[in-house]
């Protein structure tokens, strides 16, 4: 199921997490390049007033709301409020997530619910919100989900972060899986981005240990120093998206390495 660029135009884009970073960038490119209202999701009320003002300075359309995506009855206001203003969403995209680091055993049982309630929970809930409208309108629409390429490797001190994107992974395949038997006109695609220059680690929680804060700011100043910028993953986001593709990598070589040791210590003796 691909949508065009001619079923984006004039129709509203959902996207969660969308104060700040890759969120921010896509609802930016979706009201300026593509002429959707854009629906600017975030927990922080001023982030997302900042992102919709710029949105509009560039003439495009759109509006700030607030959501904790971790919250069912607060994403069941989005849905009311952005429903009654614009109707279905052309594009919805599960953006909103958190990092933390720590080793396991560091991990406190409330700080582990909360990376999983907002990067897993509140990709589950924004599509059980806004799905049955989508079918209704029997016009082509699209999820995008953001993983991550943590989402499809193994590493040391963010086990509570890469736990959550697998799952949002999978969670985001199972949703194409029942899309697909229920024959709806609507698509979805996974966003496994690398490394991108963006406040996740400023607002990262961590365990608190000197290994977990020292990985922070390392990760910190990894993405400041090497990612690529939020603007970049939109551009090849939407080009993805317009593209029908379900995996939408954007740093290909690495998504090729990591896949391929994982497919290795995956299929390690099962002959
Ligand atoms: N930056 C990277 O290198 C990178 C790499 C791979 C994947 N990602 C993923 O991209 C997505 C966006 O991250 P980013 O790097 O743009 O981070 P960011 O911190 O710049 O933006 C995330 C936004 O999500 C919002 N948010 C946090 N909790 C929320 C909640 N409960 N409800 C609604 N909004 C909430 C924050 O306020 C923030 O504005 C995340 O899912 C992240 O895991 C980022």
């Amino acid at each position: 199921m691909t949508i065009h660029a001619d079923d984006l135009a004039g129709r509203p884009i959902v996207v969660s997490g969308a104060g700040s970073g890759i969120g921010a960038a896509l609802a930016y490119r979706a009201a300026v390049e593509h002429r959707m209202t854009a629906v600017v999701a975030d927990v922080d009320a001023a982030r997302a007033e900042q992102v919709a003002a710029a949105i509009t300075g560039a003439g495009g359309k759109a509006q700030a709301l607030a959501v904790d995506v971790s919250d069912p009855a607060s994403v069941d206001a989005l849905r009311a409020r952005a429903l009654d203003a614009y109707g279905a969403p052309a594009l919805l995209v599960c953006n909103a997530g958190v990092e933390m680091t720590g080793a396991v055993w560091e991990i406190e049982p409330r700080d582990w619910q909360r990376v999983q309630a907002i990067n897993v929970n509140g990709a589950f809930l924004m599509a059980r919100a806004f799905l049955p409208a989508m079918l209704q309108t029997e016009q082509p629409g699209h999820v995008l989900c953001t993983s991550s390429i943590g989402g499809i490797s193994i590493g040391a001190g963010q086990s509570a972060y890469l736990v959550s994107k697998h799952a949002i992974r999978v969670f985001a395949q199972t949703l194409a899986a029942d899309l697909e038997a229920a024959d709806a006109r609507i698509g979805v695609s996974i966003l496994l981005p690398g490394a991108v220059r963006t406040r996740i680690f400023d607002d990262a929680a961590s365990t608190g240990s000197a290994g977990a804060e020292e990985m922070r700011s390392a990760l910190a100043s990894h993405l400041a120093n090497d990612g690529i910028t939020p603007e970049q993953v939109a551009e090849i986001a939407f080009a993805g998206v317009l593209e029908g593709r379900r995996w939408i990598h954007t740093h290909p070589e690495m998504s090729e390495q990591v896949l391929s040791e994982h497919l290795a210590d995956l299929t390690a003796g099962v002959r």
